[in-house]
């Protein structure tokens, strides 16, 4: 099946080295870099597009998600910064009520993104502001390079974030380090991002690309039916109180005992061969 490309989000399907099957990591690069990537309605029905797209794909086991890099400058201009994504479109705020963002924001791009079924990477590499920030907490995982910035300047527009920042955030940090962010406004980098837990690796910015890939690379080689339910279940910790979520993994690791996956993946071990999964 063809991506659906659009002028706003072009999608690559980068193939798997090491698998002969046709897997690839479907690479989704957010694309408005002279407005530092920031979500417009173009990109946010992009990005449910591509859900849609991926999950009805087959060979796509990984996404990584990106921003586009800034174009040379015309002359005598300055560059654009990096971006990942420097929040929603702000444009697209001014005269807007309650009506018509309460439909703009429900069943948005974010949370679809967040509720998709395969793994996802935040591949950061510049601004990572406000909804932009959004999109990468609704990625499973986030690498940054050390030239990004993250926060949530909501407050210095009068707002908070609106595509479920304040819990999912919450749920990364904990209450206090994503108060002190949304209250305050102010951007931190990379390398405090990662102490704190907002993101799992920092790079240098050249070699980012190659360590994202070899990431999500190795992710791709696993049974897609095994992440799947891998990632169902550390969700239900976020849901759960801990007795029930003890109780929900139990059935999951049961339930794993009667695919064709777990066959195939202990044979593989006591055999000392590489595991073909069938991915069911
Ligand atoms: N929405 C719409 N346009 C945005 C944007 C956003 N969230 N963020 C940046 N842009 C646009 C700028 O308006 C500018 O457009 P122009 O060149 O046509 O005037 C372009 O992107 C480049 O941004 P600029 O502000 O000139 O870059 P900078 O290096 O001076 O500053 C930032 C970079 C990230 C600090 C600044 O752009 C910024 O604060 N952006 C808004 C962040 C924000 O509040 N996000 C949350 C939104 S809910």
């Amino acid at each position: 099946m063809t991506p659906p490309q659009t002028d706003v989000l072009s999608i690559e399907t980068v193939p798997v080295e090491s698998c002969d099957d046709g897997t690839v990591v479907a690479l989704v690069t957010i694309n408005r870099p002279n407005k530092l990537n920031a979500l417009n309605s173009d990109v946010t029905s992009s990005i449910k597009d591509m859900v849609a797209w991926v999950e009805q794909t087959d060979t796509v086991r990984c996404v990584v998600v990106t921003g586009a890099q800034p174009l040379p400058p015309p002359e005598g201009k300055r560059a654009k910064p990096n971006a990942f994504v420097a929040g929603a479109d702000i444009t697209e705020f001014l005269g807007r009520g309650s009506e018509e963002i309460t439909v703009m924001f429900t069943d948005n791009a974010i949370e679809a993104l967040w509720n998709m079924s395969k793994p996802s990477i935040a591949m950061v590499d510049g601004f990572a502001l406000g909804g932009g920030l959004e999109v990468a907490c609704s990625c499973d995982i986030r690498i940054a390079s050390t030239r990004s910035k993250f926060g949530t300047p909501e407050i210095n527009l009068g707002l908070i974030p609106g595509y479920g920042g304040t819990q999912r955030l919450v749920s990364l940090l904990g209450y206090g380090k994503a108060l002190e962010l949304v209250m305050t406004g102010e951007m931190i980098g990379a390398e405090e991002a990662q102490r704190i837990g907002l993101v799992n690796h920092v790079t240098e910015p050249e070699e980012l690309n190659q360590r994202v890939m070899t990431m999500a690379s190795l992710i791709a080689t696993k049974s897609s039916n095994t992440l799947r339910v891998a990632k169902e279940t550390l969700r239900s910790a976020l849901d759960e109180g801990l007795t029930q979520g003890v109780a929900t993994e139990a059935k999951a690791f049961a339930n794993l005992f009667d695919t064709e996956d777990k066959e195939i993946g202990v044979k593989a071990f006591l055999n000392r061969e590489t595991a073909e999964w069938k991915h069911r």
